[in-house]
C-alpha cells in the first residue's frame, strides 16, 4: 500500500499539471503540518510559485484545490493565510487503512520498486588492537542502517573493512618475536587481551628504538611481499582477533561479511598505475601522490594525498581507492555508506575526490560518509575507565548485562515476584544490550554523546527499558481482549476519541519516517518515532477503555493496541532491538 504522503503528493502533481501545465520535482509538494491545528498535511507551493505564474498565490491555490482530486483521502481542502492548502485526512479513510495494515504482516509497508545493491561498511576494528567505543557506535549505527535497507528490499552487503594490515603487524611482530615467540607460531597461544598489552609495548619500543623500528619496517615489507614465515605469524595473530571481534558480534546480534584491508594488497600496485595513467599522479619528496583540490597546508600550497610512500609502502587510502574500484566494478554497488566517526570525514572526502577526478565513480553511484560524534564520560571528557585506560567492550557490554540485573531483581523484590533464575538471565541480557544500543541510536549520531549507564537503564525517558515496557504492557492489554488478530476477517475499524485519530495517524507514518531514515541515515528518527508512539498510546489508553468498551468499539480498540505493540515491534527490531514478552 502506497504511503499517504505518496499518494497526496500523487494527486497534487496531477493538480498542478491540470492547472498550470506545470511538472514538479517529485516529493517536493507536502510537508506534514506543523501544527495539527491546521490539519495533518501542507502544501505551500502556491508561495513559491507566484512570480513564475505572475498571479497572487491565493489565486493559485484557489486553482490547485479545483483541479485536486483527494476526496477519497481528505476533507474538503481549505485555503489559509496567503496561500497555504491545508489537508485533513477523513476518518474513514484513516479507517481503511489501519485494517489494511492490520492484515498485513509487513504493516502495509511495500518493499521498493527499484532495488539498489548497497554496502554498508560499518564496525572496522583493528586486529591486534582491541574494540573501543568508537568502533561500538559504528558497529550499532552501522547495523541499523543495514537493517532499514534491507526491510526496505534492497540488496544489501555488510562490510566489515577491518584494520588488519600495515605497520602495526611490523611492530608486532618484530616485538613477539623476542618477547614471546610461540604466539607467531602455536594457535591460541594469545588472547586479544594480551594482544593489546603487547600491542602497547611494541609501540613502546618502537618509539624508543631506531634499530627496533628499522627491523619493524623491514617486516612490514616482508609481509607485503608475501614472506611466508611473516605470513603466518600474521594469519595467528588475526585469527586472535577474529575471535574476540565474533565474541562481541554474537553478544550484540550483528552480521558481517569480513573484508579487510589485506584483501586489498593485490589491487594495489594497480590504484598507483591507473592513477599515473590519468595524469594525477605526481612524485613528492619520492611519494607518490595526487595533489587535491580545495585542500592546502598552513601556507596555502595545495596539500597531497599520499597513495604510495617513499619506502615503496601502501596506506589507508590507497587501500580505499582500491575497496571503492571492487565495490563498483565487482560488487556493482549503486550506494556505497561508510559508517565511521567524524574525524574520517577528510579521510573520504579526499579519497572520492581523487577516485571521481580519476573517473572511477560513474555518476549513478552514491557515495556517503555517515560521521557520528565521540562517547564521552559523565565527566564530558572522552570516555575512558577510572584508571585513565579506554574501555575495552567486552567489560562495557558485561556491566550493562549486570546492571540491568541488578535493576531487575529489585524491582522483582518490590513487587513481591518470584522469577526463575532462566527468566532473569534472559531478560537482562536482552535488557542490557539493548540500553546501550537504543542510548547510541536515540541521540543525533552527529553529535558527541555522554555514556550513563544510569540514564540509559532507566524505566523513565526515551530509554531502551521504557519502550521494552510499553511494548509488554500493550501486548499484556491485546493478550488480556483474548483475541485472535490473525483471524480476525472483518472488523469495523472506529475511531471516536481525538486521542484514537492522532494514535491511527501515527501508526500510519511508519513508512513515512522508514523512508527517511534510509535518505538521512538518522536512526534517531526512528526512535523519536517510536518514543512518540508509546507516549500517544498511553494518552489513548488513559482516556479510552478498551476491554470495557461496548462492541463494536472493543474490537477496534483491541486493534488499536495490537497494531501499536506490532509497531514497536518491528520499529526496535530494525533498531536491532529485542523485545520481551515479559519483564
Ligand atoms: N579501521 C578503521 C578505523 O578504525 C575504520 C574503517 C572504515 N572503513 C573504511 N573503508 N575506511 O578507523
Amino acid at each position: 500500500m502506497k504511503s499517504t504522503i505518496a499518494h497526496l503528493e500523487n494527486c497534487l502533481q496531477e493538480a498542478l499539471k491540470a492547472a498550470f501545465s506545470i511538472d514538479a520535482t517529485p516529493g517536493s509538494l507536502l510537508v506534514p503540518a506543523s501544527n495539527p491545528k491546521f490539519g495533518d498535511y501542507q502544501c505551500n507551493v502556491a508561495m513559491a510559485l507566484s512570480k513564475q505564474l505572475k498571479q497572487s498565490p491565493r489565486a493559485i491555490a484557489e486553482a490547485l484545490v479545483q483541479n485536486l482530486q483527494v476526496s477519497d483521502t481528505c476533507e474538503p481542502p481549505e485555503i489559509a493565510g496567503p496561500g497555504f492548502i491545508n489537508l485533513t485526512l477523513k476518518p474513514a479513510y484513516l479507517e481503511t487503512q489501519l485494517k489494511q495494515i492490520q492484515a498485513s504482516d509487513r504493516l502495509g509497508i511495500e518493499t521498493v520498486k527499484s532495488v539498489q545493491k548497497v554496502i554498508v561498511d560499518f564496525s572496522g576494528p583493528n586486529t591486534a588492537k582491541e574494540m573501543h567505543v568508537g568502533h561500538l557506535r559504528s558497529t550499532i549505527i552501522g547495523d541499523c542502517i543495514a537493517r532499514v535497507l534491507e526491510f526496505q528490499g534492497h540488496d544489501v552487503l555488510r562490510l566489515n573493512h577491518i584494520g588488519d594490515w600495515g605497520t602495526q603487524f611490523g611492530m608486532l611482530i618484530t616485538y613477539l618475536k623476542e618477547a614471546y615467540p610461540e604466539a607467531l607460531t602455536t594457535a591460541n597461544a594469545l588472547a586479544l587481551g594480551d594482544l593489546t598489552n603487547f600491542y602497547k609495548q611494541a609501540k613502546q619500543r618502537f618509539d624508543e628504538d631506531p634499530a627496533f623500528q628499522e627491523t619493524a619496517r623491514l617486516t612490514v615489507v616482508q609481509l607485503q611481499s608475501g614472506d611466508k614465515e611473516t605470513l603466518k605469524a600474521w594469519h595467528l595473530l588475526c585469527e586472535q582477533s577474529r575471535i574476540a571481534f565474533s565474541e562481541i558480534y554474537d553478544h550484540l546480534d550483528i552480521h558481517l561479511v569480513e573484508r579487510g584491508e589485506s584483501f586489498y594488497n593485490p589491487l594495489l600496485a594497480d590504484v598507483v598505475k591507473d592513477l599515473d595513467k590519468s595524469g594525477l599522479l605526481v612524485e613528492d619528496q619520492g611519494a607518490q601522490c595526487v595533489f587535491l583540490e580545495g585542500f592546502t597546508n598552513k601556507e596555502g600550497e595545495p596539500l597531497p594525498l599520499i597513495v604510495q610512500k617513499s619506502d615503496g609502502g601502501y596506506n589507508y587510502a590507497t587501500t580505499d581507492l582500491a575497496a571503492i574500484r571492487y565495490r563498483i566494478n565487482q560488487d556493482h554497488a549503486d550506494r556505497i555508506i561508510y559508517v565511521t566517526d567524524a574525524g574520517q570525514a577528510n579521510h573520504f572526502t579526499q579519497v572520492w575526490q581523487v577516485a571521481r577526478r580519476a573517473g572511477w565513480i560513474p555518476e549513478t553511484v552514491q557515495l556517503e560518509h555517515v560521521p557520528f560524534g565521540f562517547v564521552q564520560g559523565e565527566d564530558g571528557k572522552k570516555f575512558k575507565t577510572r584508571s585513565g585506560e579506554t574501555v575495552r567492550l567486552k567489560d562495557l557490554l558485561d556491566e550493562a548485562v549486570s546492571r540491568a540485573q541488578a535493576d531487575l531483581e529489585k524491582r522483582l523484590q518490590e513487587e513481591e515476584r518470584t522469577e526463575s533464575e532462566a527468566f532473569i538471565h534472559e531478560v537482562a541480557t536482552i535488557v542490557g544490550i539493548d540500553a546501550v544500543k537504543y542510548a547510541d541510536l536515540s541521540q543525533n549520531r552527529t553529535s558527541n554523546y555522554i555514556f550513563s549507564f544510569d540514564r540509559m537503564l532507566a524505566l523513565q525517558g526515551n530509554t531502551a527499558p521504557y519502550m521494552l515496557y510499553a511494548y509488554v504492557r500493550v501486548r499484556g492489554i491485546s493478550r488480556k481482549g483474548q483475541i485472535d488478530f490473525d483471524n480476525l476477517g472483518s472488523v469495523d475499524m472506529v475511531l471516536k476519541d481525538e486521542t484514537e485519530f492522532a494514535l491511527a495517524k501515527h501508526l500510519l507514518q511508519l513508512d513515512e519516517i522508514i523512508d527517511e531514515v534510509s535518505r538521512d541515515l538518522l536512526p534517531n528518527r526512528l526512535c523519536q518515532y517510536l518514543f512518540e508512539l508509546s507516549q500517544k498510546f498511553n494518552q489513548f489508553y488513559d482516556r479510552c477503555p478498551v476491554l470495557q468498551a461496548e462492541e463494536p468499539l472493543r474490537t477496534s480498540r483491541l486493534v488499536m493496541c495490537d497494531l501499536t505493540a506490532r509497531t514497536l515491534q518491528l520499529g526496535l527490531s530494525l533498531l536491532g532491538i529485542k523485545v520481551v514478552e515479559r519483564m
